[in-house]
């Protein structure tokens, strides 16, 4: 969406992309810039760069925002470089992110996909104690690799759902998951049921080693770019479950190919990839992976709020709004029998670009 400079001391414009194209390149963006341009609401799949910071800087722009939590489409620097505030939609996506990350897990443990296909090409013909066997997750350990916002509320899906054990690794440490987990194992064990544990590991590989099923949470950044390669799925289990609602890069696709060939008990479930919209070679074939076209935050709610989000964090910076102080707890802003708060929900570069804090 791009706004123009059209009334827009009193009343933005609006301009909404209809190209027929899924993604935009640099040139498609550049176009829709043009002259006159006062923020824009891009996609994570656009490469938002110093071409297009300094083009809409240009345009006489000082707002832009990914309509997702994530921002490694941005250069940071470069936004800062040219004075853009960078906005993104975090507190809308947590659940709903974790919730596929958690059907993800089970279609791959319980063989969904396979089974369904099975079903729908007419070869079932009766009930067989062999047919589609998978991982009874109950008892197991969940393993969750980046324990920030979503890795921590997938944890506890899989914990009270299925009473899963707990190993974590993540760069900090995250007291109330650990806490939950406690307070669970102890409500668990009042009631007569075997306590769920948790530990904080102190490698990723550690976590690799002991748990049945993993799922990776990280910010996509140097430090975890490549992070499951051919090495570390050689420490996984054999039976293993590995799912990926993250960024496509965290894994190596090629290895993990490779590695789905050689051990067909070990399953994937994957919402994202290395190069979208492709699968590398030989992923499709693989009945040991279940694969979904990056819809981790496609609820309705979730989908909502998130352009809600981006246009208030673009709008707020255009008539020069204070930064909202949490940018996880943003249901003021979703209400929609009310005014949403004369704030930008969420502005990752304000510190650097000195932007006022809200009061409110
Ligand atoms: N598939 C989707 O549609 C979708 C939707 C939302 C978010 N995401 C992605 O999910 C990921 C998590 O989002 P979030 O909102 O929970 O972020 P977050 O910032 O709350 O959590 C990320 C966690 O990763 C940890 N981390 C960073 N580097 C690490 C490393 N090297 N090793 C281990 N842990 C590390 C951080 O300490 C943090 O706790 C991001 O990559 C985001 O882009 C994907």
């Amino acid at each position: 969406m791009m706004i123009t400079d059209a009334e827009f001391s009193c009343m933005l414009s609006a301009q909404i992309c209809t190209e027929k194209k899924t993604i935009l390149s640099v040139d498609d963006i550049l176009a829709l810039i043009g002259d006159h341009c006062h923020g824009v609401i891009g996609q994570l799949t656009e490469d938002w760069g110093e071409v297009l910071f300094s083009a809409l800087k240009r345009a006489g722009g000082t707002a832009f925002s990914n309509m997702a939590v994530g921002y490694n489409n941005v250069d940071v620097d470069a936004a800062n470089r040219n004075g853009i505030a960078i906005g993104n939609t975090p507190g809308v996506l947590t659940e709903t992110t974790a919730e596929l990350a958690a059907s993800l897990s089970v279609a791959a443990a319980r063989r969904i996909v396979e089974a369904d296909q099975f079903m729908r090409a007419g070869l079932y013909d009766g009930w067989l104690p062999h047919l589609f066997v998978g991982n009874l997750l109950k008892g197991q350990t969940v393993g969750v690799i980046g324990a920030g916002r979503i890795g921590s509320a997938y944890a506890r899906m899989m914990i009270e759902g299925f009473k899963m054990n707990l190993i974590y690794f993540d760069l900090y440490q995250s007291t109330r998951l650990e806490k939950f987990v406690t307070a669970y194992g102890q409500f668990l064990k009042a009631n007569g049921e075997q306590p769920v544990t948790w530990k904080r590991a102190s490698s990723m590989e550690e976590v690799l080693r002991e748990a049945d099923v993993i799922s990776l949470h990280p910010v996509l950044d140097k430090t975890t770019y490549h992070l499951i390669n051919p090495e570390r799925l050689a420490m996984m289990k054999k039976e293993a479950v590995l799912v990926n609602a993250s960024r496509g890069p965290v894994i190596d696709e090629v290895a993990l190919v490779e590695h789905l060939r050689a051990n067909p008990m070990f399953r994937v479930g994957l919402d994202v990839f290395e190069d979208e919209p492709y699968m590398k070679p030989g992923l499709a074939e693989m009945k040991n992976a279940v694969v979904v076209p990056h819809i981790a935050s496609a609820s309705k709610w979730t989908r909502e709020g998130m352009a809600t989000l981006a246009a208030l964090n673009v709008l707020g910076k255009i008539k020069g709004y204070p930064v909202w102080g949490n940018p996880n707890a943003v249901e003021p802003f979703l209400d929609e029998k009310a005014a949403p708060p004369p704030a930008c929900p969420s502005i990752v570069n304000a510190k650097q670009l000195g932007l006022p804090s809200s009061k409110l």
